[in-house]
This record gives C-alpha cells, structure tokens and sequence, in this order.
C-alpha cells in the first residue's frame, strides 16, 4: 500500500543537520562525467570550487563513469576518461586524504539505489527534464532508456551520501530539483530515510562560455577547438585563443553578459583567476586587447602549476587513491542503502 499524502516529520534536518559526519561538518557531494580531456569551463565552474569546499566541508567528489554510458561509448572510451579525470581532480587540489574521491562504478550501492529512485520517479517528471530533450534531440542516433532514467541515478548518488549541500552549476538546477522532490517523496511513503539536500551554485566563474560562440557554453563535446581552453593546451596555444577571441564592435569594456557576451566571458574568466569581481574589473579597461592579454595570463598562472602536477602523478597513486577512496565511499553508502532497502520493507537475506 501506498501512504504518501502527509509527509512525516524528517528524521534528520533537512538544511543542515551536521552530527552525521563525524568532523560536525556539512557534507558535500558533487559529481563530474569522465569527458576525456578537460577544460577552462570545468576547472573554474567545478574543481576550482571543489577544491576550496575541502576547507570546511566533509566533501566527496564523484567520477560519474556509469552516467557517462548514457550516451554511446566505444569499449575502453570511458575508462581512458576516467583515469584522465582523475588525475585532473588531483593535480586541481583534491585531496584523498581529506576529502572522499572515487569512481562511481566501484561502488555497487550506486547501480542498486538507483533502480529505488526509479520505482519513486514518476515518468512525466523525467520526460519534462531539458537536458534529456536536448541530448535526445541533438543526435539522431540511439537514444538510451538510461538517458530518460538519469536523474534517478543522480538523486541515488546524492542521497547516499547524507548530502547537505550539493555544488554544481546552474545547468543541473532541474536534476537538483527532481533529487529533493525525490527524497521527500521516498521520506513520506517509507518513512524518513533520506537527508533532503540543497543546491550550492558558485559565483563568478559558474559559467564559463566558448570564446568563439560566447553564447554557447565551453564545452568538450562542441567542435570549437579556438573556442575551448584544455587545461593540457600550451602556453601559446593559450595566448593564441584569447587573442582570437570574439568580442564586438562597439569598443567599450563594461560587463553586460547580454549585451556584450564575448567581453563578459573574457571579464568572468580574468574574474574567477584572479579573485576580482567582473564589473569592477571591467573599470581597468579601455581596450579590448590588454584585456584579452591580460585574461591569457591569469589564465596561464592558474593551468602552468596545474600542468607541472598533472606530470607528477603516476598511474599507481592514481590507482592507490580511486581504491581507498571507493573504499571509504562504499562505507557510507552501503549504510544508507541498508536504511532504504529496510524502509521500503524488502525480505533482507541473512548474514
Ligand atoms: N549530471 C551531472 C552533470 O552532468 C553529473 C552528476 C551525476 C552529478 N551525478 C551527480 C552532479 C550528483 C552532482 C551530484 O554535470
């Protein structure tokens, strides 16, 4: 039978209750596809934040590899990515020893609370879902049941984990939304089971657009190779990119993302590199050309330090690290998949 009018009171706050992480702190989670090589926009929209969340967070940081096969993938594709990733998290500041870091496929509560969330997950609130509506559209090929069911595996990663607060930019607004009515939902027919977390959307630097088609997000799956900054790509290819950059006619450096969407993007990089506020650095300026040297070389003191980690990190520490990491994840998630499977009520076989 089905009981779902009247939620019952939460178990746990759903804000901030900190006594389930054993530092008292808030716990963070975030994920990130295994895109391959990655660039600008996910090292200041994602990492970078990440990265600074450690300080007072207990944070996990999630490569989500089983989400990746959502879309068509060669053999082999997703695991080069992953590793790739991987060592980009690291060398960005992610620390194993402090926060948890892992790969999603190597922990198996992941897969199983996900096939929970569907059964809680009614089929009009995915088929009202953006992202699925243009990634179906986009390519005439072949169109997964998993691309529908996504945000159902999103929610289980977010809800296995206790999560307070989860950190992501302002494209994933919709999965975030449809995580909470998740929880709730699960909470009022079960019984509180789940925390129900919060969306955390950084500053400056959420968005990081393509320097060719400024309207347009960076991003690793658009071929716009001048438009996109790899973290991997030399000091002079760097340059070169922001010299190209597109802007506009008028002459003026002011920031106006509508307006002027090249020189704002230029204005919200210089921004996230270099700590300032976009407007204010905005005033700097009378010509386009010292802005774009100068955003080439904030840009350039962030990857430079970036690069020389990435070339630090062997395969074995990587490996080393995913392992203790999924280690420490399955810990955790096991524990609340436990609390889910006993809530809904199945027979649990004997240990
Ligand atoms: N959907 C996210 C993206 O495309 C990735 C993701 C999967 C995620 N699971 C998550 C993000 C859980 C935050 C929390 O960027």
């Amino acid at each position: 039978m089905v009981h779902g009018c009247l939620p019952r009171p939460l178990r746990y706050s759903a804000v901030t209750n900190t006594s389930r992480t054993a530092s008292g702190r808030p716990r963070v989670f975030s994920g990130i596809q295994p895109s391959g090589s990655s660039h600008l926009g996910n090292y200041l929209g994602a990492l970078k934040n990440w990265h600074l969340l450690q300080d007072d967070h207990d944070a996990v940081y999630c490569i989500v590899d089983l989400h990746a096969l959502t879309l068509p993938k060669e053999p082999g594709e997703v695991a080069t990515g992953t590793l790739e990733m991987a060592r980009m998290m690291l060398a960005s500041g992610i620390d194993p020893e402090r926060s948890i870091f892992f790969v999603q496929s190597h922990v198996p509560a992941h897969a199983e609370l996900g096939w929970l969330m569907q059964t809680v997950t009614a089929y009009g609130e995915l088929n009202r879902m953006t992202q699925f509506k243009d990634k179906s559209s986009r390519d005439s090929g072949f169109v997964s049941a998993a691309l529908f069911t996504y945000p159902a595996l999103q929610a289980a990663d977010i809800l296995l984990y206790d999560t307070d607060v989860v950190p992501v930019g302002d494209d994933q607004r919709q999965h975030l939304e449809i995580s909470r009515d998740i929880a709730i939902r699960f909470n009022s027919r079960y019984g509180d089971t789940f925390v129900v977390p919060e969306h955390h959307i950084p500053a400056a630097g959420a968005r990081v657009m393509d320097l060719q088609h400024p309207e347009n997000k960076m991003s690793k799956s658009v071929d716009s190779p001048l438009g996109t900054i790899d973290m991997r790509d030399t000091p002079k290819d760097i340059e070169k990119k922001f010299k190209k950059a597109v802007t506009d006619n008028d002459g003026e450096v002011r920031f106006d993302p509508q307006e002027k969407p090249g020189i704002s993007n230029l204005l919200d990089i210089l921004a996230a590199t270099t700590n300032g506020d976009p407007a204010e650095l905005a005033n700097n300026y009378e010509q386009y050309g010292p802005l774009k040297a100068d955003t080439a070389a904030a840009v350039l003191a962030v990857v430079e330090p970036i690069q020389e980690k990435l070339a630090a990190i062997s395969d074995d520490d990587l490996a080393d690290a995913l392992a203790i990491g999924a280690g420490k994840a399955a810990e955790k998630a096991e524990e609340v998949l436990d609390r889910a499977y006993d809530a809904v009520g199945l027979m649990r076989r004997r240990s």
